[in-house]
């Protein structure tokens, strides 16, 4: 069944409290898709997508363009539904608690599963210190230290070295690499339980790619990480499992194969998937 999706203000303004009963913000969450479908207007892009993001774990979606990777990241902290015409089936359960049951917030979601882009978006005209605090302003919430916290996201987002003499310099300033570590640091802020991904080093040269991925393993043991890449040494680098999605001719995307990294690059049981993942194809 199609799901048409809920006026997001309307459901803010309804229904306060959600997540109750869960772990506390800054604990990694699980994330369970459970016949997840998506639609673009007519179109059936994702197909019946089972997967269990695993707590403290990082979970690397791969397959060729067009498959539906990035709308299934976009689906598990509701940003599919500000699409104009998409729409979805199916459940994702944060912890249990279904992102799309009744009473549940889209900023709240996003609060606590947070994304970075492909291309770093820090804001150009806010110093570093205001960037790595921007997300709180839409959490409406406060840190009793602010200066504690920039230290402790630029740390964690591996960035804290490079900028601590310079937090007042605008974020545009910076590299493209260390933008991007400006953006980890802005989502880690707020203490998200998952941080989705969706290619984050694409645009970045290999050293700035090695530093974001020595971040992604500094920081999954306290929150989940679900990326996107298209460099299938980046998955096996940065992953503890791993999902192919694959969109066959006139097909929608469709998970072939999901298990641990170790057994999709070294014995999958799919033949699309073991010459996906030596480069036959995509
Ligand atoms: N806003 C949109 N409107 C209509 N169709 C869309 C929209 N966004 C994506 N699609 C379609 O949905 C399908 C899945 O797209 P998606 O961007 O999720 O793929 P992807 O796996 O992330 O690809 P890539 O690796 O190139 O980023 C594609 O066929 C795409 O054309
Ligand atoms: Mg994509």
């Amino acid at each position: 069944m199609t799901a048409t999706l809920p006026s997001t203000s309307l459901d803010d303004a309804e229904h306060p409290q959600v997540f109750t009963g869960t772990p506390s913000a800054g604990e990694p969450g699980q994330v369970d898709a459970h016949d997840v479908c998506a639609w673009f207007g007519d179109r059936l892009v994702l197909e019946t997508v089972d997967l269990v993001m695993e707590k403290s774990k990082v979970t690397a979606l791969i397959g060729p363009s067009g498959c539906g990777k990035s709308t299934f990241l976009r689906i598990i902290n509701r940003m599919h539904e500000v699409v104009p015409g998409a729409q979805l089936a199916g459940s994702v359960k944060l912890d249990g608690v279904d992102i799309y049951g009744p009473g549940q917030r889209a900023m709240e979601t996003r609060r606590h599963i947070g994304m970075v882009f492909q291309k770093p978006n820090p804001f150009p005209a806010m110093t570093i210190a205001e960037n790595v605090l921007a997300g709180l302003k839409f959490s409406r919430t406060s840190p009793a230290n602010k200066d504690d916290l920039i230290e402790e996201s630029l740390t964690k987002g591996g960035l804290w070295n490079e900028v601590k003499d310079r937090l007042g310099e605008l974020g545009g300033a910076l590299s493209g690499g260390q933008q991007q570590r400006l953006c980890i640091a802005r989502s880690l802020a707020v203490k998200p339980r998952v941080l989705l991904m969706d290619e984050p080093c694409s645009a970045l040269d290999p050293t700035s790619t090695l530093r974001i991925e020595q971040t992604i393993k500094e920081i999954a043991s306290e929150v989940t990480v679900v990326i996107v890449t298209h460099n299938m040494q980046q998955a096996q680098r940065v992953s503890d499992y791993c999902a192919f999605f694959l969109a066959e001719e006139n097909q929608p995307g469709r998970v072939i194969e999901a298990g641990r990294t170790t057994t999709i690059f070294g014995s999958p049981t799919d033949q699309r998937t073991f010459d996906y993942v030596n480069g036959q194809f995509g």
